[in-house]
């Protein structure tokens, strides 16, 4: 472990987006509370944080988000029906939630983009690198992928963003790294960064996906980065500077992953998620598949 670096213990995760892909479910609902199975989505991502040794949350959220603190607070009205009832099963998945992490909440405001969310979180984040979950990007918990991004971290200093290889033609919906190759296979290190490119000026098929683990040097040129695309202040254009002069808080390594991930404020990724979750599961997923390969069986006959 790098010395100067202290041990990562905080996460950061912005949930302060309008959602509007997914409206109008997410009109007085946050879309992070959407059930994938049983559980909010949000809830998976903070399960992952913990997994992953940070315990220190801090939420950034807006109005109509309000849902989001009470999932992660105790519930006494339910938790006291429940044990009048003897359910014990409940109780429990009602307060495991409350019990995960220790929970910080901040207000964004106007949501003037990610690269502003994350600068909400400086007086929370202090001088310690910390790591950035997005709110609605779920990592299949069977694939870990923020543990190696901390490990990375600690053995690089700097800044590690979580690159996924997608078909050039999906480039221009992601941020997008040019990389060169390292000593690890699952690591390289960034030269250069751009938000959203067209496929024609795209430098690789590597996009960013929503980890990160930033040196808080990200703050202070946040600070000064312009609204970009958008009209937004994207955390993409701040880190570029950081991967463009490693004097300023560099420099950027990517940890390639190559597991299962859902961006569940997409519509058809959030039914994948679903899908691929239940079938996994061992009190649903036998009934669900049986159902499932029928379905499929009896649309392949339409066909
Ligand atoms: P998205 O690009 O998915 O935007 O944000 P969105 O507004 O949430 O959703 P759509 O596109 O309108 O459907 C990526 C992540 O950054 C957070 C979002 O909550 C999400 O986790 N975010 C975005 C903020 O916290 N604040 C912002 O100002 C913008």
């Amino acid at each position: 472990m790098n010395e100067s670096h202290p041990r990562i213990s905080k996460a950061v995760i912005p949930a302060a987006g309008l959602g509007t892909r997914f409206l109008p479910a997410t009109k007085a609902t946050p879309k992070e509370m959407l059930p994938v199975v049983d559980k909010p989505a949000i809830q998976y991502v903070v399960e992952e944080a913990v997994g992953a040794g940070l315990s220190d949350v801090l939420m950034i959220t807006g109005r109509n988000k309000r849902p989001l603190e009470d999932h992660f607070d105790r519930n006494y009205e339910l938790e006291e029906a429940l044990i009048k009832k003897g359910d014990q099963e409940r109780l429990a998945k009602v307060q495991e939630s409350s019990d995960l992490a220790t929970m910080h909440y901040v207000r964004q405001g106007d949501p003037r983009g990610l690269g502003h969310a994350v600068l909400c979180a400086a007086p929370h984040v202090g001088d310690e690198p910390f790591a950035v979950l997005l709110g609605d990007d779920l990592i299949d918990p069977r694939d870990p992928l923020l543990a190696r991004m901390v490990e990375v971290q600690e053995r690089e200093g700097g800044s590690v963003v979580a690159l996924m290889e997608v078909e050039p033609s999906q480039i221009h919906l992601y941020g997008c790294a040019a990389v060169e190759p390292t000593g690890d296979a699952d690591v390289v290190k960034v030269t250069n960064l751009v938000e959203k490119p067209d496929p024609a000026d795209a430098p690789s098929n590597y996009a960013i996906i929503g980890r990160y683990v930033l040196d808080p040097a990200v703050f202070g040129i946040l600070r000064e980065t312009e609204p970009g695309r958008g009209g937004e202040i994207q955390l993409t254009d701040a880190l570029q500077k950081l991967a463009a002069d490693e004097s300023a808080g560099g420099p950027v390594h990517g940890v390639v992953f190559k597991g299962r991930r859902y961006d569940t404020g997409d519509r058809g990724d959030y039914l994948r998620a679903i899908v691929r979750l239940a079938c996994e599961r061992e009190d649903l997923g036998p009934d669900f598949r049986n159902w499932l390969r029928g379905y499929v069986t009896e649309e392949m006959q339409g066909l």
